[in-house]
């Protein structure tokens, strides 16, 4: 094998059936499935290049321009170490692989937007780490994506979704080694061409709990997420994914706010709470439902509101994401920004692609 880099990228997502809680903290398994949007990597995303060479002493990693120390990121351990050991695998069924133990990589690693500010960094950082070093060891195409989706999982949990484009379902699985816990496409990006994302910025500071420690507590001291887990995800999963295929907007308005609400209220009945909304997202949240009701009528017995215009979900952070059809964005966007007018940002984006093979360079 000749000495070369490799570069990728990959996109964000944004959950519209949350993942909070894991019921195994070093497998990272989840307390239950979760449903996404894979946003456009015009926008935001994240890019690595990875370079593998015999000449390299260690394995070393730069985050946007900082060197890191590796051995202490347990997570990025786990990760290369899954993905050393497929390929030992591969190439011990398939003597035209070179062997290739002992060659070090060297890892850079950047996002486009602020880390850590909830605008889903980690998901799409360890997706692009995930698939970068896959494609640098050359198993990235021998594998099925959901295995690599698993293997981003020990990285984020929510970074197994970004190995796919479009609608994308992470089943929380049962086996107790995880291997059955993987993102798989519920539909392309293609399936629904007039869905899009608004995304407010209402502030790019770093979180104040990460999503790690805050879902551990939430685990430890919520009754709610109890409650959330048994009755509630199971039947909302599969009421997203028939809203899904059927382009119903106001099923999916409906449950998506829903679940957003409801993963703070899980949040804030964490003991001590978390809350990661603030007074803007609540403003949000407020002219958002006050916009839908000038058009929503009441919908068959038991089933959506008719006529939603916008929906909105909020991660571990205050910024608002909403999907809204293309026909509204214009108003949409005019509202919030008269309402608005200064505090937030806000950036249009599409839906997209998988995470990417951007290109291959080889080295003298
Ligand atoms: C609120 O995937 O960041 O965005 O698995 O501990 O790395 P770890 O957590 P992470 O949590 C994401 C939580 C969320 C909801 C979601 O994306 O489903």
């Amino acid at each position: 094998m000749s000495v070369h880099q490799v570069t990728v990228s990959a996109p964000v997502n944004i959950a519209v059936v949350k993942y909070w809680g894991k019921r195994d903290t070093a497998l990272l398994l989840p307390t239950n499935s979760s449903l996404s949007l894979t946003l456009s990597q015009d926008d935001l995303r994240s890019t690595t290049t990875v370079r593998i060479d015999p000449k390299f002493e260690a394995d070393r990693l730069w985050l946007n321009g900082k060197e890191e120390d590796v051995t202490s990121n347990k997570r990025m351990v786990n990760v290369v170490r899954e993905l050393r050991a497929l390929r030992k695998s591969l190439q011990d069924a398939d003597s035209a692989l070179p062997v290739i133990d002992s060659w070090r990589m060297h890892v850079c690693s950047e996002n486009n937007f602020p880390t850590a500010a909830g605008l889903a960094s980690s998901a799409s950082g360890f997706a692009a780490l995930t698939f970068g070093i896959a494609q640098a060891l050359d198993i990235a195409e021998r594998i099925p994506r959901a295995q690599l989706s698993r293997l981003a999982r020990l990285g984020s949990g929510s970074a197994c979704r970004s190995l796919f484009g479009g609608f994308v379902a992470w089943n929380m699985g049962s086996a107790a080694d995880g291997n059955d816990s993987v993102a798989e496409q519920v539909a392309d990006e293609s399936h629904w061409a007039d869905m899009e994302a608004l995304i407010l910025v209402a502030s790019d500071a770093r979180k104040d709990t990460p999503s790690t420690a805050g879902m551990q507590l939430t685990v430890e001291t919520s009754a709610l997420l109890q409650s959330r887990i048994k009755d509630v995800v199971p039947k909302r999963m599969e009421e997203m994914r028939a809203a899904i295929a059927a382009k119903d907007y106001d099923a999916f308005a409906e449950l998506t706010m829903k679940d957003s609400n409801q993963f703070h209220a899980v949040c804030l009945d964490t003991f001590p709470p978390i809350s990661y909304m603030n007074d803007v997202s609540r403003a949000v949240v407020h002219l958002i439902t006050s916009y839908n009701a000038l058009f929503t009528q009441p919908g068959a017995a038991g089933g959506p509101k008719k006529g939603y215009r916008a929906a909105y979900t909020f991660d571990a952070g205050p910024n608002a994401v909403l999907y809204v059809r293309r026909e509204h964005v214009a108003e949409v966007l005019a509202i919030v920004n008269a309402v608005f007018p200064v505090p937030t940002t806000d950036r249009e984006a599409y839906l997209g692609r998988a995470a990417q093979y951007v290109g291959k360079e080889d080295v003298a």
